[in-house]
């Protein structure tokens, strides 16, 4: 049997095959409330009808100013759950485990309020200058992830996934380029930090299902987080519980990217090596053979497939056909399947 198709046991939580649906943002909320609409339950169901091992939602906001857009996902009041809860009812028929992306974006925030961030530094001049957070709004922050961890509990996901990746709001605190802080959110490395390590342990005070927590491994940019430094983040988190660490890359500060197949994947092996902890890769990972490879020679434990699972929400029926492999489809679909 194929690695991509072997089930795999995260602290008590089983996924059938080790294909993610990555994390993407719809805009797809209406009237600005971030509630789930139809349109996210067929994009989301129909992902695990055609059989990923897990879905992720897309970033979703634990405060209303911490959306990218007005149209956001939101998990910041009890308002939001019951849409969740009906998501995941219909995600789980199919024999997909559930996940949500809690997001806060920070300084990247596209809204007609106020933003803010840990220092006053704009992205670029198309983005607004942010202001820079109090301790007490920091404060505030950390415990809007750990109530969305409790709403996320009650609307029965089975994994949080923290974004602390592509230069939102955790991803500010960690780099250098965007923490310029003199308290104790800023300067050292232990410092910058301080911040993800505390929404942890608030989000644990509410969760104990596993945790994933997405990051930027490279920055492409001289000043920014090292590999060294990444690696110290990966390791702190291992101390601190986290299941897996999601390997993204970018979106701190402007720069020029080469994406290849398999970019990220690099930095995703050796936190995978060094930290000793389950890793999942993601970024131009498009064939059976390829997810594969990177299983079998034991560069990350997880797939996230994302513009793919766009094209074909069959992407994990179209690779077990190329690996050989039978899957179950939906009972419905039993008669049109091979
Ligand atoms: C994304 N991506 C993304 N990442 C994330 O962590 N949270 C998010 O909400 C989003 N939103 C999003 C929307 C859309 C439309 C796209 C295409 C991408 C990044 C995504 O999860 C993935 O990391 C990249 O797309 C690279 O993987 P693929 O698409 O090459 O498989």
């Amino acid at each position: 049997m194929s690695k991509l198709f072997s089930p795999l046991e995260i602290q008590g939580v089983t996924l059938k095959n080790r294909i993610v649906m990555s994390p993407m943002c719809m805009y797809s909320s209406l009237n600005k409330d971030g509630m789930v609409t139809p349109f996210h339950m067929t994009h989301y169901i129909s992902r695990a009808a055609g059989q990923v091992g897990l879905v992720m939602v897309e970033a979703t906001a634990v405060q209303p100013e911490g959306r990218i857009s007005p149209q956001d996902l939101g998990i910041w009041g009890d308002q939001h759950i019951e849409g969740f809860k009906l998501l995941n009812e219909q995600i789980k028929s199919y024999g997909a485990k559930s996940s949500i992306q809690l997001a806060h974006a920070g300084r990247k925030a596209v809204l007609d309020s106020n933003i803010y961030a840990p220092s006053p530094i704009a992205f670029n001049e198309s983005f607004k200058k942010p202001n820079e957070m109090s301790i007490s709004d920091i404060k505030e922050s950390i415990e809007a992830f750990k109530h969305a961890a409790r709403r996320a509990k009650d609307a029965d996901f089975d994994i949080i996934e923290i974004h602390a990746a592509h230069g939102y709001l955790i991803n500010q605190f960690l780099s250098p380029l965007t923490n310029k802080r003199q308290d104790q959110y800023g300067g050292s490395i232990e410092n910058r930090y301080r911040f993800l390590s505390e929404i942890l342990t608030a989000v644990q005070s509410e969760w104990d299902n596993p945790i994933f927590v997405r990051i930027s491994t490279d920055e492409y940019n001289n000043e920014g987080n090292s590999l060294e430094d990444i690696l110290y983040f990966t390791s702190e988190m291992k101390k601190q519980g986290v299941a897996l660490i999601d390997c993204s890359s970018g979106g701190v500060v402007p720069a020029k990217i080469n994406p290849y197949p398999g970019y990220q994947i690099k930095r995703c092996e050796t936190i995978k090596s060094n930290t000793e902890i389950l890793t999942g890769a993601v970024g131009l990972i498009t064939t059976g053979i390829q997810a594969e490879e990177i299983l079998q020679n034991e560069r990350a434990d997880l797939i996230f497939i994302g513009r793919a699972l766009l094209r074909n929400p069959y992407w994990a029926k179209q690779v077990a056909d190329e690996l050989n492999e039978t899957i179950d489809p939906p009972t419905q679909y039993i008669r049109g399947w091979r």
